[in-house]
């Protein structure tokens, strides 16, 4: 047994506004049958004007930090249940504001004092990177106690006109509470695989707004503050990247594809999900899925993607978890776990 990241708070926020797919439709040239069948997707939520990433991240961060003190309660961990979280890790790509980061100001609104808090840009792979190095600074002994959010409000950087982004993404946030423990536990993060080639980095992007356009005198050339993904060279790389680190990452950890229990990977796609599943000989059972529900919510899919599974059922104590992302950059990740006794509450939303 050596010292680890266990995982024992789950919690996660969606705006109240829901757009269906229909709604779509009466804007823009798409139809609720395109977008169910190119991308499973059958509606998302947006925020309200006003409402901010950091909104979303308080919320699903506090849910994550009364998630953890109720399982806290529940079972002895040895654990002080009412140990402080001492690191805040925001994973996002729609910051508050381009400076400072995001991060801070949740950790202040959360009442959780002066502690470290930072965020971490790796758009779609944003949360496996946050949990990545929040789990590694509590190895380390860095930290003892860590909130970990991925949060994103992408309604807010999209081309209201584009219809292929305005399919695809949604607003949210989920979040974990990490504490240190021992590898042998449930809960306990067996190993990461992280990679990025940033020779894709045109494949995903917002063009303006940063220190190359704005170094130039005169605004941004007209929709470079937009968001723009190339779909198809996505979908590929999407599918290649998650399925390769999925694989180096079993490999490590010792489990084979059939082991698995349930692979959470991050919710761009049903068909990138199927695609991947294929690749690593999965069968549909082992697949979560909830991008009809909520979309593409970018950092925050893979945790909403684990508190969905969990209200639901699917997720089951004893599980074997295969968490894989893929995202801007290009980037890509995957963690690996043994799901752990957890007292959630029922999602709001
Ligand atoms: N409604 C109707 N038609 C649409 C549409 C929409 N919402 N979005 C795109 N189309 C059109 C395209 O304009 C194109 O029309 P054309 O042939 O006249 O040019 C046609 O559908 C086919 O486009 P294509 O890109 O080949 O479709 P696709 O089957 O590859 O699906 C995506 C497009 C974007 C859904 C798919 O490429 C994808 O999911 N890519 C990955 C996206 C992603 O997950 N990004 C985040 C990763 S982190």
């Amino acid at each position: 047994m050596s010292r680890a990241a266990v995982l024992c708070g789950l919690g996660g926020s969606l705006p109240e506004r829901i757009v269906s797919n229909e709604e779509l439709a009466e804007q823009l040239d798409t139809s609720d049958r395109w977008i169910r069948t190119r991308t499973g997707i059958g509606q998302r939520h947006v925020v309200a004007p006003g409402q901010s990433t950091s909104d979303l991240a308080v919320a699903a961060g506090a849910q994550a930090l009364a998630s953890a003190r109720a399982t806290a309660g529940r079972a002895d961990h040895g654990v002080d249940p009412v140990d402080p979280v001492d690191l805040v890790v925001l994973a996002t790509s729609t910051p508050d504001r381009p400076c400072p980061a995001t991060a801070p100001d949740v950790a202040h609104r959360l009442g959780l004092g002066h502690v470290p808090s930072f965020d971490v840009s790796a758009v779609c792979t944003g949360f496996v990177y946050a949990l990545a190095t929040a789990a590694s600074m509590i190895t380390a002994g860095i930290a003892g106690r860590a909130l970990v959010i991925g949060a994103d409000t992408f309604s807010t950087i999209l081309d209201p006109a584009d219809r292929t982004t305005r399919a695809i993404f949604g607003d949210g946030a989920g979040a974990v509470v990490l504490r240190a423990g021992d590898s042998g536990e449930p809960g306990a993060l067996l190993g990461f695989d992280l990679g990025s080639d940033g020779s894709g980095a045109d494949l995903i992007t917002v063009r303006a707004g940063g220190s190359r356009q704005r170094s130039v005198p005169g605004p941004a050339a007209e929709g470079e503050e937009f968001f723009t993904m190339d779909g198809r060279p996505v979908f590929t790389r999407a599918v290649l990247d998650m399925s390769r680190s999925s694989q180096s990452l079993l490999e490590r950890v010792g489990w084979s594809a059939a082991e698995v229990d349930k692979v959470v990977a991050h919710q761009a796609n049903i068909r990138i999900l199927n695609a991947v599943g294929e690749q690593l000989g999965l069968e549909e059972k082992q697949i979560v899925a909830n991008l009809d529900r909520v979309g593409n919510t970018v950092a925050a899919s893979i945790p909403l993607a684990l508190r969905d599974a969990v209200a639901g059922g699917e997720l089951q104590p004893g599980h074997r978890v295969l968490l894989t992302g893929f995202g801007g950059g290009l980037t890509w990740g995957s963690a690996a776990l043994v799901w752990p006794e957890l007292e959630t509450g029922r999602p709001h939303r």
